[in-house]
């Protein structure tokens, strides 16, 4: 971001001597909205409706750089004429200082304040909105709910929570609706935001042009665990997809251990089973996350910890404490119980 560095060493260094010091901060903020390391900035797009937005985004960063900077030699101009009557440059002539504040204040602002939108709507909108009917290669059907989500994918039996793989390459309909109150679905390097709104299906183009992990993250607050509502987004060759699918959608695996045993009694037949879905056992809840495949993800409650069997044990055993607000109650399993439970789940890969 070079225009707000510049705006630090030009003239303003004139005018506030303390400019140098605002140099730092100001460069980590530009580092910042560039996006350091892995971050899911907009400003690192892996599609072209992402890279649309982006680049929107830079022309729109040009020109408030261009208007600030106008406004702070003003502002400096003003400064050094203090108690002085007049412009430098135009004398008294206070007619032309008025076609100055209408030129500038009225006429340029108007001028590129429509040609951003021309631009934005003539381009941005008409590739980021919904994809046109039979210009995708599949759908997934994601699902928000208070405060993760559910993924599934019609024309196959799987049904997954919160991480979403998608074929690299590939465009994919998103049908975005939700179970409860609004939520948004956002890749920020895979295009815009689309809402989901009470009784609407909404629809977005998700499409990643290289391999990799995705983060999204829901854009609309929606109560006390907003924040912890995130998800990724695994782009994969189309044979790991293929393989991944075929994976989901077959029924879970059965206990195998003495242990997993026990925990599968336990889930049957204490509470768990009313709320979550196992498929191939008399698990049927709609509740929570599926769990079909549970120990095959990487995280627990929306990417909020790690699927580890400690982390899981915690998670069964004081879910408030991980998640404030969540809709899973602590069930006051005895020890035994909990870690049972915890190593069946977990060998649900
Ligand atoms: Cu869901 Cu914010």
């Amino acid at each position: 971001m070079p225009e707000l560095r510049r705006s630090a060493r030009g003239p303003t260094r004139a005018a506030y001597p303390h400019a140098r010091r605002l140099a730092v901060p100001l460069t980590a903020l530009a580092l910042l909205a560039g996006g350091c390391g892995n971050s899911p900035s907009t400003l690192r797009p892996h599609s072209r409706p992402a890279r649309e937005i982006a680049d929107l985004w830079w022309w729109m960063l040009a020109a408030a750089a261009v208007v600030f900077l106008g406004a702070i030699v003003m502002l400096a101009l003003s400064w050094w004429r203090r108690g002085r009557p007049g412009l430098p440059v135009f004398g008294d002539r206070d007619d032309i200082a008025r076609r100055l504040v209408v030129l500038f204040g009225v006429l340029v602002p108007l001028v590129v304040l429509i040609a951003l939108f021309v631009v934005a709507d003539a381009l941005v909108v008409k590739d980021t909105g919904a994809p046109a009917r039979g210009s995708t290669a599949m759908t997934i059907e994601v699902t928000g709910r208070q405060w993760f989500w559910t993924v599934r994918y019609p024309g196959t039996r799987a049904i997954t929570a919160n991480e979403i793989h998608i074929p690299a390459n590939t465009r994919i309909n998103i049908v975005a609706r939700t179970a409860d109150v609004i939520h948004s679905f956002w890749v920020p390097q895979l295009n815009r935001k689309i809402d989901m709104i009470p009784g609407l299906s909404n629809r977005v183009l998700l499409y990643a042009n290289q391999i990799g992990r995705y983060r999204g993250q829901c854009s609309e607050f929606c109560g006390l665990e907003h924040a912890n509502m995130a998800f990724d987004v695994d782009a994969e060759t189309p044979a790991a997809f293929r393989a991944w699918l075929h994976r989901e959608a077959a029924p879970a695996t059965p206990p195998a251990t003495p242990a997993q045993k026990a925990g599968a009694d336990v889930f049957m037949n204490d509470q768990c089973a009313s709320c979550h879905t196992i498929r191939g056992t008399s698990a049927r809840g709609l509740v929570g996350p599926d769990l079909t495949h549970l120990g095959s993800r990487r995280t627990l409650a929306a990417l909020t910890i790690p699927n580890r069997l400690s982390e899981l044990r915690e998670w069964i055993r004081d879910p408030q404490h991980v998640k404030p607000g969540n809709k899973m109650p602590g069930l006051n399993l005895a020890p035994r119980d909990l870690d049972a439970v915890a190593r069946y789940l977990e060998g649900l890969k």
